[in-house]
Parts: structure tokens; sequence; C-alpha cells
């Protein structure tokens, strides 16, 4: 290949759609006769399909061709033009080839099993189909951080080592921190209510670490969590955020995104209403007046709404849903009693459709000292640990509130994924952290 070859990507050579181009990528399928060979060339843009004829090369590379498997990396030029048989509706017709790298069998078939194709994780990334699922979360990545930023807020890291717990201690996990224990963090939140004090409207986005012990089809043990805190704010408040922040998301992975939604096959139709509607908004007392009117289900009042359950209010929802006020004897030790009904709590869960579940959680955060004492102690949490986070209730004090998104989630509902694992790269999952 000539010197200083200026290569372009397939799917600019598409778009160009005639004349002189110089691509480069990995064969995503080959197919040899006698005297030519077809190679789907893939790059991160498109696919397109190429033919080399024996005559365009010598003896001794045509041999060296036949050695030329899937996945081989190559610099290729010639001349593009329409066909409408081609997967992508071109066809470059070769010049001059040069193979970079001979790929050795690809180990992944379609017979390959679930198991295996995990372990081969690092080589199945290249797949369209994941490489479609990459670039749609990075579009959520970057639609999240410019709603922040165009919102006024500031971007706040928390320490991801702890000294403990936060939401539930089961799920902590535990590394060793020279000759004493620490964990690793399951929220960004206790620290992020001290930072509030000094910039008032924060944001992350960042891992947290839950040692979940059941396999499903929505938890991770390493997962991607999109926080903020809101100095001076109501649940009302938050949840406003957490509306606008989702339509927003959404809007932005169908503006950006159509190409890769085509390929995951997602009907796109389904998350239009997200765009559009208002997301209902009801209390956890209405929730189980709904399963029990319109579901026979009966949920005694104090009792968590199971998935099954979630499942059926989630039928009636095209959009996600707010559900509000769970009893405060559930919920994580910083979510306040609501004053009008002390059982409950000033919080909401939102769910999201097609059977997604829990995206987001948030709440009010309790500014009684001696409530959030007394509620550790019941959780049999040692009160050292969080002196740091009750000093913020002695020091000016304010109502403020905020909430976690679980971006893998999000993802996984967006891109109509059966399983969390697949809108993550490598997924860490109860069962496995390789590779
Ligand atoms: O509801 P959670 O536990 O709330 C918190 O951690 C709060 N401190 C957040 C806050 O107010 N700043 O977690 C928040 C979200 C959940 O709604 C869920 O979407 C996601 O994090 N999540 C998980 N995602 C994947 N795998 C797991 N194991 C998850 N656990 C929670
Ligand atoms: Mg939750």
């Amino acid at each position: 290949m000539k010197e200083k070859t200026k290569f372009i990507s397939i799917q600019e050579a598409l778009d160009k759609g005639k004349g002189v181009v110089a691509i480069r990528g990995w064969a995503y399928r080959e197919t040899k006769m006698k005297d030519k060979m077809f190679i789907v060339l893939r790059d991160s843009s498109n696919i397109i399909q190429c033919v080399i004829k024996k005559e365009i090369v010598s003896e001794q590379e045509w041999n060296d061709l036949q050695k030329l498997l899937m996945e081989s990396s190559l610099e290729l030029e010639g001349s593009v033009r329409e066909d409408k048989r081609s997967p992508t509706g071109h066809e470059v017709d070769v010049s001059s080839i040069e193979v970079i790298g001979y790929a050795e069998p690809f180990p992944i078939t379609k017979e390959i099993n679930e198991d295996l194709l995990l372990d081969r994780r690092h080589l199945w990334l290249r797949s369209r189909k994941m490489t479609a699922i990459m670039k749609i979360r990075s579009t959520v990545f970057g639609a999240y951080h410019e709603y922040f930023r165009n919102k006024g807020f500031y971007e706040f890291q928390s320490p991801l080592i702890i000294p403990g717990g936060a939401e539930e201690g089961p799920t902590l996990f535990e590394v060793k921190y020279g000759d004493k224990k620490a964990y690793l963090a399951q929220t960004w939140q206790l620290y992020a209510e001290s930072a509030m004090f000094a910039l008032e409207k924060i944001y992350t986005m960042a891992p947290s670490f839950r040692a979940e012990k059941s396999k499903t089809s929505r938890h991770l043990t390493e997962y991607w969590h999109a926080e903020m805190e809101v100095a001076w704010a109501d649940l009302n408040e938050i949840m406003d955020y957490a509306e606008e922040l989702v339509k927003h998301i959404v809007k932005r992975v169908l503006e950006k995104n159509k190409e890769e939604l085509n390929i995951l096959e997602r009907d796109t139709k389904k998350l239009e209403p997200t765009i559009k509607k208002r997301f209902p908004r009801i209390t956890y007392d209405e929730a189980l007046k709904t399963l029990k009117d319109k579901f026979k289900i009966p949920i005694k009042w104090g009792d968590d709404i199971k998935t099954l359950e979630e499942d059926k209010l989630m039928e009636l929802n095209e959009t996600p849903l707010f559900v509000t006020h769970y009893p405060k004897d559930l919920m994580a030790f910083y979510k306040p009693r609501d004053k009008k009904n002390p059982k409950a709590a000033v919080c909401f869960d939102l769910l999201a459709p097609e059977g997604n579940h829990e995206i987001m959680g948030g709440s009010e955060r309790d500014t009684d000292i001696k409530e959030l004492i007394k509620t550790l102690k019941s959780k049999g949490e040692k009160i050292e640990d969080y002196q740091y986070y009750l000093d913020t209730r002695k020091y000016g004090s304010i109502p403020h509130a905020g909430f976690g998104m679980g971006t893998d989630r999000l993802i996984k509902w967006i891109c109509g994924l059966d399983n969390i694992k697949d809108a993550i790269a490598f997924p860490r999952t109860p069962g496995r952290c390789t590779p």
C-alpha cells in the first residue's frame, strides 16, 4: 500500500457512493471463490462488501489471501459503486489490498452457548449487536452530563473506598485496607450530602458496588450509578428533574442512534410515549389499591411490591411510573418520615415499562438528627461510622433531596435487552468477574 493513503471510514465511503476510496478495518465475513473473493469489511462506522479479483494481485499474494479468515485486519483501496444486492447497498472493486493482521479461526460461531460467549466477551464486543449497544451507551452518558451541566450542576466525585454502609449492609463488598477493613461504595450519596453544603446542585456518574447474592436479569455487582443531590429541594422538585432527565436521554438516543436501534430490532414506537407524555405519579397506597382492584392481588400494607406485582402495574403504563411514599420501615435510614402519614417515607422509585422495573430511587433526606440516630441503631449500624454524616445536620442543616439512577438498567430498557449483562461491555455479576 502506498504511503500516506488518506483512509476514510466505511460510512464515509457509503455516503460518497462512487469513486476511489481507501478504507480499513476487519473482515466481518469472507467468501472465497476460484478467481475472486468477497470480503464484507467492518469498521466502527458500518460494513461494506468488497470484491477482490484474482488478477489484481500476484500469484503469491493470492495464495496468501487464502489464509485470510474472519476478523483479519486489512487496508484496501478500490472504487465504490452502488450494488443493491450488497448488505449495505454498495460494493468496492478492490484495486489493492494489504493484510495487516491475519486472524486465527474466530472462536465465536452461531452455535456458541451463552457462557462461552461471556468468556469470550472481549471478542464478542466486535459484534454488530454489542457495537450498537456500546454506541447507545455512549450517547446515554453524554446526554446525562449534558443535562446536568446545562442545569448549572457541578460534577462532584465521592470516594469509592469507604469505612461503612449506606444502603444495605449485606450487599457490601469488603476490602482489606492495610490491617483494617473497608468497603466498596454502594452510593456517593452520604458524601454528596456533605459536598452539597458547598456546591448546592451536584451530580455524578460513577461505579457503585453491590455484593448481590441473587442472579437476576437486572442486577450487576458493579454498575454505573448516576446520582444527583440538590439543596433546598423537595420530593416533587427532584421527580421533575428525574422525569426531564429520562426524557432528555431517550430523546438524544432516538435522534442519534436510529441505525443502532435498528440493528437491535428495537421497536422505537415503544419509547415515544416517554418523550411525549407526563409520567404518572402514584403513591404506594394507590399502587396497592390498583393491584387489588384491577388485578385482584392483595398486598398487606408494609410489604414490598415485588417484581411480578410491578409487572402488573406496568401493564397499565407505557411511560415510566413514579411510585412514592413507600413504607418507612422498608427504606434506607436517610429517607424521612412523611409528616402527614408517619408510617410512610418521602421517597420515590421510578419504574420503567416493558418489564424493566426500578431504574431510579430518590428521596428527601431526613434532617432530624435524633430520628437518624434512632433508625441507624435499629438497623444495627455503628454510629461512629456515620459521625461525618450526622455532622451535616449540626451546622446549618437545610432541606434537600436527590436520586440515583441505574444507568445500565436504563440502557437495558432503551435498547430493549433481555438481560442487563448486555448493557455493559464487561459485566460483573454475582457469578462472574472475568474476563
Ligand atoms: O435504590 P438505590 O439503592 O438508591 C441509592 O443508592 C440512593 N443512595 C440513590 C440516591 O438517592 N442518591 O439505587 C439506585 C438505583 C436503583 O434505582 C437501580 O436502578 C440501581 O441504582 N441499582 C442497580 N443497578 C444494577 N445492579 C444493581 N445491583 C443495582 N442496585 C441498584
Ligand atoms: Mg431502590
